[in-house]
């Protein structure tokens, strides 16, 4: 057996020799189908008040326009750093932008799924021509390819989460991006047609509002806790993952985009969930309360306004350390893994 795979490898040499570009599958095997995720995702807690914080600082002296399409701070995982790569997790891009009181984020659009939630203030997105206007705790989404703008005609700053799915595209490479050529798009029908979308009431005569195969889409934040509260009133939710909903497309029951899903989670006060793993990574944002995670083995506190990063595949439980309950706005890979087929999860069997 020994002495035969030293025939093997000697041949192995052969071909390398013969064929420059092309290499026996037993030297690469495990390079092409690695037996876990290793450690390219960092798991990881980024201090939000400091984000925030250095986010207003720089706003006034950072113009928007020219090279600064969007004044945005970007959490970027240590382990995919290293690798040139400036995301949370290996799929999903976080990014923290602030909109001044009167500015203009100018229109344009890309293949990058994008959603944002609102941490602070208000502003109004048009998406095709469909304005939405969204303000603290709410989530609205910009489907790929959709032209898009943002305007704060507020007199507070908005500040916002972005989440997009930039690593995927990229990968596939199918990253596109355009600029509009104008500042702003005009107004087609107002936030009408998205109110249509999340309600189900659709006019019963003919208007020319057509892009449902795509819609932009809104989750109020009263809508969201008030679902939670509820729920939250009635039971402890799941062990693994606590009283969590999950933001689906009402017009379709399918998750906000095919790469990317968006979770709110309520954890009780005391609650400290099962120990488990998953093949999809996730970003939290934590709108409120404090705690901790606990990924294989290292336990990392988080608080209000804080960005964690959990790893693909890792062994993790929150714990809700605070004296409240703790809520958790959070970004998944859930839908793209499950429609490639490798979503998977499980105890951990302690
Ligand atoms: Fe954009
Ligand atoms: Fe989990």
């Amino acid at each position: 057996m020994e002495a035969q795979s030293r025939d093997m490898a000697s041949e192995a040499k052969a071909v390398h020799e013969v064929l420059p570009n092309v290499v026996p599958l037993w030297e690469v095997f495990s390079t092409l189908i690695p037996s876990g995720p290793g450690k390219m995702v960092e798991p990881f807690v980024w201090n939000g008040k400091e984000l925030l914080k250095e986010l207003k600082r720089i706003a006034y002296d950072v113009k928007l326009g020219g090279e600064v399409e969007r004044r945005v701070l970007v959490p970027v995982n240590p382990g995919l750093k290293k690798l040139g790569l400036y995301t949370a997790t290996h799929t999903i891009y976080v990014g923290f932008q602030i909109v001044l009181p009167g500015e203009v984020a100018g229109a344009h659009r890309h293949t990058p799924f994008a959603s944002r939630f609102m941490i602070k203030g208000e502003a109004w997105t048009t998406v095709d021509g469909v304005e939405i206007s969204f303000r603290e705790g709410d989530f609205i989404t910009t489907p790929r390819w959709a032209w898009h703008d943002h305007v704060n005609r507020s007199s507070e700053p908005a500040i916002w989460m972005d989440a997009l799915d930039t690593p995927i595209p990229k990968f596939l490479l199918a990253s596109t991006f355009q600029d509009y050529g104008e500042e702003v798009q005009p107004l087609m029908t107002g936030d009408l047609y998205t109110r249509s979308v999340s309600t189900g009431l659709t006019p019963a005569f003919s208007l020319d509002w057509t892009k449902a195969a795509s819609p932009p889409l809104k989750f109020a934040w009263n809508d969201t806790y008030g679902m939670l509260k509820d729920l939250a009133s009635i039971s402890d939710g799941s062990p693994y993952e606590g009283v969590t909903v999950m933001m689906k497309d009402p017009s379709t029951g399918r998750d906000v985009s095919g790469s990317l899903g968006a979770d709110m989670t309520l954890l009780k006060s005391g609650t400290r969930t099962k120990s488990h793993r998953h093949t999809m990574s996730v970003v939290y944002y934590v709108v409120k309360g404090r705690g901790t995670i606990t990924v294989e083995g290292k336990t990392l506190p988080w608080g209000e306004s804080d960005i964690i990063a959990l790893t693909p595949w890792a062994y993790h439980e929150l714990a809700n350390e605070g004296p409240g309950e703790a809520v958790l706005f959070s970004i998944n890979d859930r839908p793209l893994l499950t429609s490639v087929g490798v979503y998977r999860e499980e105890p951990e069997n302690k």
